[in-house]
């Protein structure tokens, strides 16, 4: 709550409220705490399978979700994030295994008993009617008074910044409006879980990073758990506690988006998030300190020892395209202890603050680059060092 005193009574207003809201939810967490005598995760999937016919849609996976945590579903299209989160939900069953929410089984427990708040990219307000009634939408099935709807819808619409718009129909809203509206409407219900399918890919760019920011910084203020599936790795790096990395229905790698980005686990997972370069070769001799790989050139690269590889070991190296540092040729001098390869620029795109290269180093080999702009841009055809250091090289196992 860095900005609190220094910002303007909009703010006020949703600290204030969100304040409120988690005095509510802490009391009930509190109960539920004493009872079990335990602190136990959120949300947890046991073994937990989905089959469409033939069609293995999520393979069996374990997975704990903390308490508070934003985790993000992220893989491609069609690797079973939303299966996961419809499952979840209650809208679909799953084949095998189990889900618990705060300890109990829900797999046969009803939609409209988990008390989950949703919101899905296609998931729209419903247009007839005002936004308090779209946001008191929730509570209705529930055993709350008129005058508590009211209230709790207004500190709904105070927590999305969106006060006094109440008596509005949705299409007097704008985009980014309407979905924190949507936000709204799933936070009014003081849910365990808050599950959101892609709820920003139908905004445009910048409307998009506001509203990132937006979901960001309300999930923290409230502390609710949430499931928040994306494919687009920015995303999920900027956002989350905890990222799982999905392909093809199983899990490749869960961890923080630190470890996830920085090292990755398999091929994957390295070429799903970031620009990365993959150079093949073997481990040559290890030490202490340092792994040997020598590559397909000849050249023998230097990398951190991490304990997990020995000498003969087939590897790849992973480096990411941002950690390479680019040096005229006749200017550089080659460092004891870093990597470095001659190049010439193939080819290159300006993308304002930073530049993307194409570099050759040898016959049939060629390494990506992106550089910030310091000082000049380098010319196709122009000869350049290549240096980075063995603590930017992250070795994988090569897969069959
Ligand atoms: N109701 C269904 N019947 C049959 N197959 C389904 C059904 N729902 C999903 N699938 C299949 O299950 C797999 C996982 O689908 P899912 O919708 O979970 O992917 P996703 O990761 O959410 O993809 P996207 O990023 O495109 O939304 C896909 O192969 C999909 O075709
Ligand atoms: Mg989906």
């Amino acid at each position: 709550m860095a900005y609190e005193g220094t910002q303007g009574p909009e703010v006020q207003r949703q600290l204030r409220a969100c304040r409120s809201f988690c005095a509510e939810t802490a009391n009930r967490e509190r109960e539920s705490t004493l009872a079990t005598g335990k602190k136990q995760p959120m949300v947890q999937f046991k073994g937990i399978m989905k089959k469409f016919g033939k069609v293995m849609a999520v393979e069996k996976m374990d997975f704990d979700i903390e308490e508070g945590s934003l985790v993000t579903l992220l893989g491609p299209s069609g690797c079973g994030k939303t299966t996961l989160l419809r499952m979840v939900a209650g809208l679909e069953q799953p084949t095998e295994g189990d889900i618990f929410i705060k300890g109990v089984r829900i797999n046969d427990t009803p939609i409209h008993k988990r008390n989950l708040g949703m919101i899905f990219q296609n998931y729209a307000l419903f247009p007839h009617k005002t936004i308090f009634d779209n946001v008191a939408f929730g509570l209705k099935y529930r055993n709350v008074s008129r005058d508590e709807i009211r209230q709790k819808v207004n500190r709904a619409l105070e927590m999305v910044r969106l006060p006094g718009v109440e008596n509005r129909m949705p299409s007097q809203l704008s985009g980014g409006q309407q979905q924190r509206i949507a936000m709204a409407r799933a936070i009014v219900i003081e849910p365990d879980v808050l599950l959101m399918d892609e709820p920003l890919s139908a905004l445009d760019e910048n409307l998009r990073e506001e509203m990132r920011r937006e979901v960001d910084n309300l999930q923290q203020l409230l502390g609710v758990t949430t499931i928040f599936v994306t494919h687009d790795q920015r995303e999920a790096l900027s956002m989350s506690d905890q990222i799982l990395v999905m392909k093809d229905g199983s899990k490749q790698q869960e961890g923080d988006p630190q470890t996830v980005y920085n090292e990755p686990v398999n091929h994957f997972v390295a070429d799903f998030l970031g620009h990365s370069n993959f150079i093949r070769g073997e481990i040559v001799a290890v030490d202490a300190l340092h792994v040997k790989i020598r590559i397909e050139t000849g050249d023998v690269l230097l990398a951190d020892n991490r304990g997990n590889f020995t000498v003969g070991d087939r590897v790849e190296l992973v480096v990411r395209a941002q950690r390479f540092d680019l040096f005229p040729k006749e200017e550089f001098q080659a460092k004891e202890g870093m990597n470095s390869f001659e190049g010439r620029i193939k080819d290159r795109s300006y993308m304002g603050g930073e530049v993307s290269y194409f570099i050759e180093l040898g016959v049939d080999r060629e390494i990506h680059i992106i550089s910030m702009m310091r000082t000049r841009i380098y010319d196709i055809g122009e000869k350049v060092s290549v240096q980075v250091a063995p603590h930017h090289c992250h070795l994988i196992a090569i897969e069959n």
